[in-house]
């Protein structure tokens, strides 16, 4: 059994989705949305959301804005081809719907991580490069960190689980970072990467509380948008959330109209419990096999765009993501691993609802292991 401890929000006055908030003080309770929606609500729900503060009042950071998305595009494509969406007819037949699939499986890192890696590098002043990054990462953000560093010319040193995924690892090292195994789990290394950063002078990078990041990643649906204008539904995977963030303020902020849905593993609900309750929420452990949306903690940037911008939040069972990962590659011949298959679980899961609709699925990234593969093949069935 998970226990979690619940923490207000200490920020100025804002209006969170079901709860209304003054001084970090719950004032009034609004209903909730049902989770199981039998119809999508289209532009009067999404006239509703609440304007964006340009800052996150808990850490102070500057909300990043389609504008910075847009210069991050820039820097992204410099080094960045953009990435193929697919519109497998299988996975439309599978879900009732125009399925498109955005193939981040295929960057250079296998993540779409590796967007936001670069944006924020590019930004660092000489003397930051000089001093190194540090960082902890399941292995997808310290991958992106690692290239990233090796395009810009910087040491980077990333924080990772003692059990973490060995291809990661293994790409890390070829990218030139040094790996130090610092702890149980993401979040524990977090804190390691930190005192490590500090004892070294060197530049702290955070996995969700940094703009750039947000602004870098968020570029992959500016890809989607600029195929499919007429999109009606992304789902998207979340860890700490800057995926889905940045996917708000890309698509939602190009198309209010269009439904960005959420989706975390059920063994690793933090950012989905905190965008329901409006509080931020920690958990002592997480139990999941992918890594990928492995963190036992909601972080303030990303929490203040979802709250404001996300249509809705799903949770999926680590069974539903291994049928997932097999449902892919029996239709698409692509391999995801657990979080990047999360959103064809969850597309899965409410395909009554998305009958019609033009829906992209997030293929967020595809470093399964063999082993894993394996797992899920000895386990599971395709739908
Ligand atoms: C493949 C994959 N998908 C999704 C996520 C979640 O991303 P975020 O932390 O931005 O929510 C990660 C995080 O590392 C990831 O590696």
């Amino acid at each position: 059994m998970i226990t979690h401890a619940v923490t207000d929000n200490r920020g100025a006055r804002a209006t969170v989705r079901g709860l209304q908030w003054a001084n970090g003080r719950e004032t009034r309770k609004v209903p909730m949305p049902a989770t199981a929606q039998t119809e999508l609500p289209g532009q009067a729900e999404a006239d509703q959301h609440a304007a964006l503060p340009a800052h996150d009042p808990a850490s102070g950071l500057a909300l990043p804005t389609l504008l910075d998305v847009y210069r991050a595009r820039q820097v992204v494509d410099r080094y960045l081809a953009p990435t193929p969406l697919i519109q497998p007819p299988a996975l439309g037949d599978l879900l009732g719907c125009n399925a498109y699939v955005k193939c981040e499986n295929v960057q250079p890192i296998g993540a779409f991580k590796v967007r936001g890696g670069i944006n924020l590098l590019s930004q660092l002043s000489p003397d930051e490069l000089g001093r190194g990054v540090v960082t902890a990462s399941t292995g997808n953000h310290g991958q992106s960190i690692a290239y990233a560093a090796r395009l810009f010319g910087a040491r980077a040193t990333i924080h990772m689980p003692e059990r973490a995924n060995p291809l990661k690892v293994a790409a890390m090292r070829r990218f030139g970072a040094e790996v130090v195994f610092s702890g149980v789990d993401f979040d524990t290394c977090t804190g390691a990467a930190e005192a490590d950063a500090a004892a070294r002078g060197a530049y702290f990078v955070h996995t969700s509380n940094e703009p750039r990041l947000i602004a870098g990643v968020a570029t992959y649906a500016l890809e989607i948008i600029e195929e499919v204008p007429d999109l009606d539904v992304l789902i998207v995977p979340v860890g700490g959330g800057s995926g889905a963030s940045g996917a708000c303020i890309a698509g939602k902020g190009i198309n209010p109209r269009l439904r960005g849905i959420a989706v975390q593993a059920e063994g690793a609900p933090a950012v989905y419990e905190t965008w329901r309750s409006g509080r931020f929420v920690a958990h002592d452990r997480v139990d999941t096999f992918a890594e990928g949306m492995a963190t036992r903690v909601s972080h303030s940037l990303p929490a203040q765009i979802l709250w404001r911008r996300l249509d809705d939040f799903r949770l999926v069972s680590d069974q539903d993501l291994r049928r997932a990962i097999l449902t892919l590659l029996a239709t698409t011949g692509l391999l995801a691993e657990g979080a990047g298959a999360a959103a064809l679980a969850a597309a899965y899961a409410m395909r009554h609802e998305l009958a019609g609709r033009n829906v992209a699925l997030v293929l967020s990234g595809g470093n399964l292991t063999l082993d894993a593969l394996a797992g899920a093949l000895a386990t599971e069935q395709p739908w």
